[in-house]
């Protein structure tokens, strides 16, 4: 049997640090050119969240977010906005959480509604506020290997923190393989792999002969968002394997109308042969929100002028 990885144990490890480093911010407070430091100017991370629309999924998942920034001593700042807001009232608000001096992280929950332009919204984001990691500068930081420097997408920021757990930082001579290709997950994933030397190949819908490339893999991260897709004989025996999928399927055994959350792996299979894996709940979700906290908390630092801390 293999590992399981507890993304709830390093989720509240990540949140405890984000913690002390919130402290340590108030008692610092501002260090400006010119003046050093400046005690008396306590800085608190403030993070504003945008949410437009009653999407149910996106309402919790944003109150969680609002509810662990206040945990971690954030000014936190929730925006809902009907679903029928215009893009150029969103844009507006953007602008004004840009110039707000207050706000250090800005996230807007995805989707939006399909008369708004996402692209056009996300690009609006001041990059050194874009704590998704989403702004194209970001994207190209990350892109260009300067990831110590980037905002990385909380979600394979943390899936990577779960896999440094198991096997370091550095993973020169292995396998990586990502199912999935998206910008919020698998493209970025695929680039931290790289930044710690892995040879990365990444799979997708019109991958042939998906099972046996899985099997090459040392780290496998399937992000498809397809229940239970990666059968256990797709798995190399001893491999890491890290499940981003999130899916709600019919329970009926657990009675009438009742669901359970599957991830993208068939975990009773998957975890006969790897080394080490993530349940589903309690794996990858919870390192996506303490990473949230962890970017705000780095981008409130930096906009203190005190040095960027590590995760
Ligand atoms: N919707 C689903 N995942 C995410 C995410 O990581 N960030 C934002 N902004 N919206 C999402």
């Amino acid at each position: 049997m293999s590992t399981v990885i507890d993304g709830r144990k390093t989720a509240a490890e990540v949140v405890e640090k984000v913690k002390a480093l919130t402290s340590d911010l108030a008692a610092k407070g501002f260090s400006a050119p010119g003046l050093g430091v400046v005690p008396g100017l306590a800085v608190v991370p403030g993070l504003a969240v945008v949410i437009v629309g009653e999407d149910p999924a996106s309402q919790v998942y944003v109150a969680n977010k609002s509810r662990t920034a206040k945990e971690c001593g954030f000014h936190s700042v929730q925006h809902t906005l009907a679903a029928d807001t215009g893009e150029a009232d969103l844009l507006k608000l953007i602008g004004e959480l840009n110039a707000d001096p207050a706000i250090h992280g800005i996230l807007v929950q995805l989707p939006l509604p399909g008369h708004i332009d996402s692209g056009k919204v996300i690009q609006a984001i001041a990059p050194e506020k874009d704590v998704d990691g989403f702004t194209y500068v970001n994207v190209g930081k990350l892109g260009a290997g300067e990831s110590t420097t980037a905002f990385v997408p909380c979600t394979p920021a943390g899936s990577m923190l779960l896999i440094e757990r198991v096997r370091g930082r550095d993973l020169s001579g292995l396998n990586a393989v990502v199912i999935g290709r998206s910008n919020i997950v698998g493209k970025p994933m695929a680039n931290l792999l790289l930044a710690a030397n892995c040879t990365v190949t990444v799979a997708h819908s019109r991958t042939k002969d998906l099972a046996a490339l899985a099997r090459t893999a040392d780290i496998l991260v399937a992000a498809v968002g397809r229940p239970e897709m990666v059968k256990g004989d797709w798995v190399k025996p001893g491999a890491t394997v890290i499940d981003v999928g999130i899916n709600r399927i019919p329970a009926p055994e657990k009675g009438e109308g009742k669901t359970r959350l599957v991830g993208d792996v068939d975990y009773a299979q998957a975890a006969e042969v790897a080394g080490a894996i993530t349940p589903v709940p309690g794996g990858v979700g919870p390192m996506t929100i303490a990473m949230l906290m962890a970017n705000t908390v780095v981008s409130a630092c930096l906009a203190a002028g005190l040095a960027r801390p590590e995760f």
